[in-house]
This record gives C-alpha cells, sequence and structure tokens, in this order.
C-alpha cells in the first residue's frame, strides 16, 4: 500500500520569493514589481449549492494561497505570466475586456479590472506574474484565490482603499464575483470570493446571501478554534477529474431558479423548512420525474443545517457537528446529484477509520471531500482513505491540512 501524499502550503516568504523570481524572468530588466499579494483557496465546511439560492455557507480560508507579483502601467495594457503556464505572456488591452471578448486563464484577471472600472474605480494597465499552492480542479477556488489577489493587489497599486475594512471588501467580492460571471463566464455564486477576502484566521465566515443584505450582514465570522478543541480538518483531493463540470453546474443553478419561480419566492432560501413537505407537493405537477422536489429538499434541509452548525461551533460543541456533516454528504449525493464514487469513498473510509464527519466539498463532480477528525488521529484517517483508494484501484488523491487561515492581502 502507498504512503498519503502531503500537498503542503508555502509560507509567504517562499510565496513571494517564487512570483518576484518569476516576474524578473517574465519581465526582464523592465523593473521591479510594486509588491506581492496573496489570496487563499477556501474550503467549505457546511452550506454546499445554497449561496445562489439565498442561502447560507460556512467556508474558511485554506492556508494554500496563489500570489502575484504585479506593477502597474500608465496605459492599459495587461501582461500576465503564469508559473503554470511557463513560457507563455497573455496580454490584452483594458478597452477590450468585455463579457465574450476574453478567452482563457487572464479572464478571471482581467476580469477583476474591468468589473472594479464598472464600479467607477480608475483602473490602470499592468504587469502581473502568478504562483499557486491551492490545487487546480481540485474544489479548493484555486480561480476565487486568483481574482482576489489580484483584487487587492490593483486596490493598493489604484490607492482604493477597499481591503483596509470589512465593507471595502464586500465590495471586492462583488467584484470579483462580476469577473467570474461576466467574463470568464462561469456563474457561480459568491461564497469562494468571500471566503478567500473576508474569512480570517482561526474564524469560519458565515455567508448569507439571502439578496439585499447588507455588505456586513452578508458575512459573520464564527470562531472556528479547531486546534484549541484538539481537532483537525482533513481535505482529501480525490484529482478526479469529471467532464461536463461547467453544464452541469449551471443546469442545477437553472433548476433552482425555475423551482422558486414555480413557488412564486424570490429565491429556494424564502421556502420554510418546517413546509417542506407541502411546499414539494405544490410542485408534483410540474415535476413528473421528482427532480425539482430532490433538488428543493436538498437546498432546503442544507440551508437549515448550515444554520445547525454555526450554532454547534458557536456554542463550542464543535466536535459535535459529524452527523450535520454526514447528512450534507447524503444529500448532495442522492437529492442533488453532485457527487462522485471518488467522493464517496473518502467519505466512506474517513467515518469507517473514526472521522467525526466528513462529506465533499464545494461545487462536486470530483474535486475534494472534508473530513473533521480528532488531532490524534489524522495519520490514521489518511491512511485508511489511501488504502481505500489503492484498493479500488483509483489515482492516489493529495491530503491538506486545513486550519482556518488568513484572507487576501498584500504580502512583501
Ligand atoms: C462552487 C461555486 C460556489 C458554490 C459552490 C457550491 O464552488 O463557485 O459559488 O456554489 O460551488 O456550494
Amino acid at each position: 500500500m502507498s504512503t498519503p501524499e502531503w500537498l503542503e502550503s508555502w509560507s509567504d516568504d517562499e510565496g513571494a520569493r517564487r512570483v518576484r523570481d518569476l516576474f524578473a524572468r517574465v519581465f526582464g530588466d523592465d523593473g521591479a514589481p510594486d509588491g506581492v499579494w496573496s489570496a487563499p483557496g477556501r474550503v467549505n465546511l457546511i452550506g454546499e449549492h445554497t449561496d445562489y439560492n439565498g442561502g447560507l455557507a460556512l467556508p474558511t480560508a485554506l492556508p494554500h494561497r496563489t500570489y502575484v507579483a504585479l506593477r502597474h502601467r500608465d496605459d492599459d495594457v495587461v501582461r500576465l505570466g503564469s508559473a503554470q503556464a511557463p513560457g507563455e505572456l497573455w496580454t490584452a488591452r483594458l478597452a477590450d475586456v468585455a463579457p465574450g471578448a476574453v478567452t482563457g486563464w487572464g479572464a478571471y484577471v482581467a476580469g477583476v479590472a474591468w468589473a472594479l472600472a464598472q464600479d467607477g474605480h480608475p483602473v490602470r494597465g499592468f504587469d502581473a506574474v502568478v504562483d499557486s499552492c491551492v490545487p487546480f480542479g481540485a474544489g479548493l477556488s484555486s480561480s476565487a484565490a486568483l481574482e482576489c489577489a489580484v483584487a487587492v493587489a490593483l486596490d493598493e497599486t489604484g490607492d482604493l482603499g477597499l481591503a483596509a475594512d470589512d465593507a471595502g471588501r464586500a465590495a471586492l467580492v462583488t467584484a470579483c464575483v462580476r469577473a467570474e460571471n461576466e467574463i470568464a463566464g462561469a456563474p457561480t455564486g459568491g461564497m469562494d470570493q468571500a471566503a478567500s477576502l473576508r474569512a480570517t484566521a482561526g474564524h469560519a465566515l458565515l455567508v448569507d446571501s439571502r439578496p439585499g443584505l447588507s455588505a456586513l450582514e452578508s458575512g459573520t465570522p464564527v470562531p472556528f478554534d479547531l486546534a484549541a478543541a484538539g481537532l483537525t480538518l482533513l481535505v482529501v483531493d480525490t484529482r478526479a477529474e469529471h467532464a461536463l463540470v461547467d453544464g452541469q453546474y449551471a443546469e442545477r443553478r437553472a433548476t433552482c431558479e425555475r423551482a422558486a419561480a414555480l413557488l412564486g419566492v424570490e429565491t429556494l432560501r424564502d421556502v420554510d423548512p418546517a413546509r417542506l413537505d407541502e411546499t414539494l407537493a405544490a410542485l408534483g405537477p410540474h415535476d413528473p420525474d421528482g427532480v425539482l422536489a430532490r433538488r428543493v429538499r436538498h437546498v432546503v434541509t442544507e440551508i437549515d443545517r448550515t444554520a445547525r452548525f454555526r450554532d454547534l461551533v458557536a456554542a463550542g460543541r464543535a466536535d459535535e457537528v459529524g452527523p450535520l456533516m454526514v447528512a450534507s454528504h447524503t444529500s448532495l449525493r442522492d437529492d442533488y446529484e453532485v457527487s462522485a464514487r471518488e467522493l464517496d469513498l473518502v467519505v466512506d473510509a474517513a467515518l469507517a477509520a473514526g472521522a467525526l464527519g466528513a462529506r465533499m466539498t464545494g461545487g462536486g463532480f470530483g474535486g475534494s471531500a472534508i473530513a473533521l477528525v480528532r488531532a490524534d488521529a489524522v495519520d490514521t484517517v489518511a491512511a485508511a482513505v489511501q488504502d481505500a483508494f489503492d484498493a479500488a484501484g483509483l489515482r492516489a488523491p493529495g491530503f491538506l491540512l486545513a486550519p482556518p487561515s488568513a484572507p487576501a492581502g498584500r504580502t512583501a
């Protein structure tokens, strides 16, 4: 049997050194960057596929971050290099950035500049390079980490002052979500960007996506001191690749919006969990195969589970959240149908090895699962998951430790 592969985070010094070296290689002796900024990936404790339904989610920031070295320009040209795309220089003019007009990973970067300009902020061109220890395609929000690192870099180099307080950070979240939705073309909710910009070390962030809330009401820190509780959050990147991810995500979102319209509510957040049965019955005539009912049941019960998870954590009872995590996974697997064989395997193996709770995290269809384990059982649980993957003949997963970490900001 093989041993677990641990995906370590970088120190800020290492991240800064990497992007400064890369900046010099890509842009030669054109000078040094104005600085280095970074932003974390996220892991969601509970509250999945709820954000675009006006609901609750409870993510934390990962110690794994994306680093950006950036230098402003006096024209409107954007030039980008990436350690993950060696030898390529992505180039655009800000004047040409518009929905449908740019493609590739640079759309996530240029889209942030576009969204800030849409909000009336003065935005100039820039040269930048990026490098990251957030695993790609793992459901850990590498794209949000990229957007948010760029957002805090443009905030500071443009003297916008938004990153200085939580309300300003909420405005940056909105810009990053617009970049992803309108320029990169991914119809995601806002949980990932909120976590990367607003979650703080030692805390989870209760993200409340109810329409019309103020910036401050939309994100509440929840103390989540895992180490003090003797607990560890283990993340398993299954490395399972699934086709049609974007289409499936968009389809789930469209189905929820259709259900809300049929029920006459603005979002599924407005469905009272105590009246779920009669709500599902009302969908019956429009729902011959029961798909709408299953999707709605997931969303409504998941929002309720998220509130109960938050209450337990706030009461210092984090070691009692396991059953809520397991119920979340079951709901995502059976009602929302976004799990995958590899995710189910992580959950089953981790629980059998003594994890308090386990569930898929993020959008699903592959990606990562999490397990909440007693600190002294981490190696046992990781080994059990590794063994289960070996026995099933699956590609080896990657393992991460996820203490709730710091948000996006200036690194060097
Ligand atoms: C992805 C999206 C988020 C959220 C999750 C599912 O991570 O980017 O907005 O919808 O899926 O909870």
